[in-house]
């Protein structure tokens, strides 16, 4: 597993936002663009707001930045627990990238309504038939994820029927055990299809869930959804703090 262990949640930030602009700038340098899925929840904050200022802001080719949701919650865009909202105050207002580029999950729609709006999207945007979906799935450069307590990641919870979806690239969650339940997320297929996936994990209260999915390397199916990323042909990569890694801060 590729884990790196780093003092704190700022060494953590500061790992990804190198990790982001080598990969931006080498697919950029192979295919002329890049798309990267983000995620939601309180850790990216920090990743966002440094890709703000410099040297960060400089290094990323903004223009040629495709950006996507890895999942959303139902609530406007304007919604304190949207997902867009958190990436466009901490990021996207801050940074040119071309509005035509940005990919927003419909959330207000709701869940059913949303998520095949997406994979309209999706399927514009990667151009690949809508039809496709279940033989063909969207190839991210990068998803930016994260873990949650109980092992989820993106919206994907343990124990949950969504988590056997082989076909369908986006999903409808009515359920979810952390709220808001109605969300729209990206399915495991497209998860595992990316060419990188980066999770940001800090904090104690990861430590548990950290320990479950270090533990079920190799399984065949792990009960901690966050276990189950391993892009077939790409990479997963995991930067923790201390606190979530379970070893104390340094003194
Ligand atoms: C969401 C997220 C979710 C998140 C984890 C970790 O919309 O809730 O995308 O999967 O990444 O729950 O969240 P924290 O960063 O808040 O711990």
């Amino acid at each position: 597993m590729d884990l790196t262990v780093l003092p704190d949640p700022t060494a953590v930030a500061e790992a990804a936002a190198e990790q982001v602009t080598r990969v931006t700038r080498s697919a950029v340098a192979r295919r002329g663009l890049v798309r990267v899925g983000l995620s939601g929840g309180s850790t990216p904050g920090a990743l966002y707001r440094l890709l703000t200022q410099a040297p960060w802001r400089e290094a990323i080719p903004w223009d040629r930045l495709h950006v996507f949701w890895v999942d959303e919650r139902c609530v406007p865009p304007d919604h304190p627990d949207s997902n867009y909202r958190l990436a466009h105050e901490q990021l996207l207002a801050h940074v040119p990238v071309p509005e035509a580029h940005l990919y927003r999950m419909p959330g207000e729609l709701g869940p059913a309504a949303g998520a095949a709006a997406y994979r309209q999207t999706l399927a514009q945007a990667f151009n690949l038939p809508e039809a496709a979906a279940g033989a063909t799935f969207p190839v991210f450069d990068l998803l930016l994820l994260g873990l949650g307590p109980d092992g989820h990641t993106a919206s994907l919870f343990p124990g949950h029927p969504l988590l056997s979806e082989t076909g369908a690239w986006v999903a409808p969650v009515e359920d979810s055990p952390k709220p808001p339940p109605a969300r729209i997320t990206l399915t495991l297929p497209v998860l595992n299809a990316a060419r990188q996936a980066l999770f940001l994990v800090t904090g104690a209260d990861k430590a548990a869930a950290l320990r479950a999915v270090i533990a079920a390397e190799g399984e065949p199916d792990p009960a901690p959804p966050a276990a189950r990323v391993r892009p077939a042909a790409g990479e997963v990569r995991w930067l923790v703090d201390q606190a979530a890694a379970g070893r104390d801060a340094p003194g």
